[in-house]
């Protein structure tokens, strides 16, 4: 039995009818009820939804032999795991963004708010500017607007939250999509397994760029 962990949400959704066309149906899943574990032994898989955010913990623990979570995630986390594939949806960018019209004053430490601390870190460092990260677990947009902080590190996907809030994207730092990723001694005990989901999510996948 494969245990695959779910980001719970609409990519949560996307990803599963992947492995659903793949061939890894489980039916029981599409029943509403507020069961959090589904299995269909015939296809040796056992699906559970999680925190978009928790899915790296329970893959690099090995509760979960497989899972999908954002680049994000794994970035910003760093687990331990093997990233075996971009799937190729949840695609969205990490930026900085601030206020319009914002120019940036140099010889000032910069105030970043974010929730991707490690990300901001990092980028920051890479281009040699001095911060003072500002942590938020959540609208982080506000942050500029009220004046807690200069910009912010976070997730654009259709720019609506920043446009709606007279903000822009101020620099890209990465491009961000779904990935699934494997537990390390789960791959190497059911490699032929893992491979056999990865193998048809792939071919899915393939099938529907052809399409296109
Ligand atoms: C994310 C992100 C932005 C928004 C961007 O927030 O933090 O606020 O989505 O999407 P858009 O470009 O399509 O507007 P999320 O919904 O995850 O909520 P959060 O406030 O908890 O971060």
């Amino acid at each position: 039995m494969l245990n695959i962990a779910l980001p719970k949400g609409r990519l949560g959704e996307k990803v599963y009818d992947i492995f659903e066309k793949a061939g890894f149906e489980c039916p029981a899943i599409h029943e509403k009820n507020r069961k959090l574990l589904f299995e269909n032994e015939e296809k040796g898989v056992c699906y559970f939804w999680v925190k978009p955010s928790d899915v790296a913990i329970y893959v690099e623990r090995g509760a979960a032999d497989i899972g999908v979570a954002g680049k994000d995630i794994l970035l910003e986390y760093e687990p331990d795991v093997y990233e075996l594939m971009d799937l190729g949806i949840g695609k969205c960018i990490m930026a900085e963004a601030g206020k319009n019209g914002y120019t940036d004053q140099t010889d000032r430490t910069l105030k970043v708010a974010t929730k991707f601390e490690n990300i901001a870190r990092n980028y920051y460092a890479s281009v040699g500017r001095d911060i003072d990260i500002i942590h938020l677990n959540g609208s982080i947009e506000l942050a500029p607007i009220l004046g807690l902080s200069d910009v912010i590190v976070d997730i654009v996907e259709t720019g609506t939250t920043l446009r709606e809030n007279d903000l822009c994207v101020n620099e890209k730092i990465i491009d961000i999509s779904a990935r699934l990723i494997a537990n390390k001694s789960s791959y190497e005990f059911k490699k032929e397994e893992i491979n056999r989901v990865r193998a048809a999510a792939q071919a899915y996948i393939r099938s529907g760029q052809d399409r296109k």
